[in-house]
């Protein structure tokens, strides 16, 4: 689908984030039939009607939270290449507000998922106001975590989640401190 400029969310200097509709199905379908891309979720690689339920979800999200997995969008071709955003997940201590990307394998390794964390994470202090932000990372997904690295979180613990060994990277936005900044 060609994106309208004017719904979007978020703009970097090769993407366009905006809210995910229903008239991503195809292609984001096809995204996450890759076994490649869906190695480390513990659902797999997903159906179309998984993506479908997956879709209504974010859709959801967007209107109760003001904040969701976004469609992100190639600004050169127009076409959806991944999705990426802002997902709340309750732990068993404490609820997160999670930074979360995934691009299609066509698009690896140009740093686009660095490209779109960066931005989600200043939107998500600057414009939302969150005070942490924090992903949740399979040890073994290595791409993911060095992203997370070179967007400024850290590596807090490790965290149970959804039966699989995970790193909780996080990141504190800046606070004023006395006058200074942190
Ligand atoms: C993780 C993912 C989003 C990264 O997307 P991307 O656009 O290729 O990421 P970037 O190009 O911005 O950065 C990737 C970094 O990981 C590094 N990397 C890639 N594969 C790696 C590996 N196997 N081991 C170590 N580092 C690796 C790259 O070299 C790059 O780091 P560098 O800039 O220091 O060289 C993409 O691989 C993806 O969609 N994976 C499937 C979905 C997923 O796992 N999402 C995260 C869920 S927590």
């Amino acid at each position: 689908m060609m994106s309208d400029e004017s719904t979007w969310i978020l703009a970097t200097d090769r993407l366009l984030l905006r809210p995910l509709g229903l008239d991503d199905l195809e292609r984001l379908a096809a995204i996450q039939s890759d076994p490649e891309v869906m190695r480390f979720f513990p659902s797999g690689p997903r159906s179309q009607d998984q993506t479908l339920a997956d879709l209504e979800r974010c859709m959801k999200l967007q209107t109760e939270h003001g904040f969701s997995l976004w469609a992100t969008i190639d600004r050169q071709s127009g076409l959806l290449i991944g999705r990426s955003g802002l997902l709340p997940q309750t732990l068993p201590d404490r609820h997160e507000v999670e930074i979360a990307y995934l691009i299609a394998r066509s698009h690896w390794g140009l740093g686009l998922a660095t490209e779109a964390a960066r931005a989600i994470r200043d939107h998500g202090f600057a414009t939302l106001g969150l005070d942490r932000l924090v992903s949740i990372i399979h040890r073994d997904n290595l791409a993911s975590r060095r992203v997370a690295e070179k967007t400024g979180l850290r590596p807090e613990r490790m965290i149970q989640f959804m039966d699989h060994r995970c790193w909780l990277y996080s990141i504190e936005s800046r606070r004023e401190i006395g006058g200074s900044l942190e």
